[in-house]
């Protein structure tokens, strides 16, 4: 198959239409990640998305809507929250995980009785969803456990020849997947973190916690499990510049080795591929995810040195970061 990269315009949009709506998956823009978009009333087409990114059966997807978009269609009840949040936050990068009313493709939530919903607020994301009118599942465009994608050619180095349309909407701005938030009670519960913040949400709701799964206990949202987000060369995290040079220092010659760090901290690295994060939580949540692509073609191994800041999208960058790098000197 032959897979073809547009940028957004009346043609390639009604072009996006025709694949989804005849179940095929296209890769879609939005403002924190690229998504691979396949119906969601369609079984097949939720099959498909699976397979193509060789994904767990049991991680399920989320559902993206058109602002205008009537969800009594999808989800069985709202609650107060929901509302409180849908109107400070969207549209935007937060998912709403609701009752769901069972309507999706059964393959969309894999056994759950919830449905994550997001409205994207990303213009050519937008246009689309208007366009075809009906749920878009959109897990992030990367091969399963790969680094998401923040930009149409990190789509296509993953799927060239296994889907048939890519939509170019530029670099993602975010950087980093939608927050999930469950809203099924009373409390907020966040199951992801991510851009829109457990300070934002409190701030809205009066509340809110953040899951954390137990031994024994059902899971939540299955893909807090995975390891995520991983470049292909070897990794090395440490919270700690001394750990990192004395790392750095014990590894043979004639390694092809990357450093990754704020700016603040990555000038204490010489002789080394240097990889800056950036100065603010949001510019390192913009360029994690390319560097990190950059940083498998790169080199051979990368080491990674945490932030010391914590909180705020902060919180989204760590929980990122650590997936995608094996710890060295922290447990977690
Ligand atoms: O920003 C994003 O959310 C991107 C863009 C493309 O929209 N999408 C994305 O999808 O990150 P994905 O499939 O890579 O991640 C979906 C996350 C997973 O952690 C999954 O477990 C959780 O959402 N999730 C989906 N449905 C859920 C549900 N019903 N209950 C709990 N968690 C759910
Ligand atoms: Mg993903």
């Amino acid at each position: 198959m032959q897979t073809n990269v547009k940028k957004i315009d009346a043609d390639s949009l009604a072009e996006a239409t025709a694949i989804l709506r005849s179940g095929g998956v296209v890769g879609l823009p939005t403002e924190t990640v690229y998504g691979l978009g396949g119906n969601a009333f369609d079984d097949t087409a939720v099959q498909k998305i699976f397979a193509v990114k060789g994904r767990p059966a049991d991680n399920p997807l989320i559902a993206h809507v058109h602002v205008g978009y009537d969800l009594s269609k999808i989800i069985d009840y709202d609650t107060p929250i929901a509302q409180k949040l849908r109107k400070a936050f969207l549209p935007g990068p937060l998912t709403l995980v609701y009752p769901s009313t069972g309507k999706v493709s059964k393959f969309v939530s894999c056994g759950l009785n919830t449905l994550a919903v997001r409205v994207p607020s990303h213009e050519g994301a937008q246009a689309l969803l208007s366009a075809v009118d009906i749920p878009i599942v959109a897990p992030s465009a990367n091969l399963s456990k790969h680094v998401s994608p923040t930009s149409a050619k990190h789509v296509y180095d993953d799927f060239n020849g296994k889907i048939p349309l890519i939509l170019d909407g530029g670099e993602s701005q975010g950087g980093i997947e939608s927050t999930v938030c469950d809203v099924t009670g009373e409390v907020p519960v966040i199951l992801r973190p991510g851009l829109i913040t457990k300070e934002q949400i409190a701030e809205v709701c009066g509340d809110c916690l953040s899951y954390e799964h137990k031994a024994g206990e059902q899971v939540k949202s299955p893909g807090v499990l995975y390891k995520h987000y991983s470049p292909r060369c070897e990794t090395a995290l440490f919270t700690s510049v001394d750990g990192a040079k004395e790392y750095l220092d014990s590894q043979p010659q004639g390694k092809r080795i990357g450093v990754l760090a704020d700016s603040k901290k990555i000038d204490a690295f010489e002789d080394v591929i240097r990889y800056d994060l950036g100065a603010t939580p949001e510019e390192m949540a913009a360029r994690l995810y390319a560097l990190l692509r950059r940083a498998e073609e790169e080199c051979d191994l990368l080491i990674a040195v945490e932030p010391t800041e914590k909180g705020g999208v902060m919180d989204g960058v760590l929980n990122r970061l650590r997936k995608a790098c094996t710890s060295k000197d922290i447990l977690h």
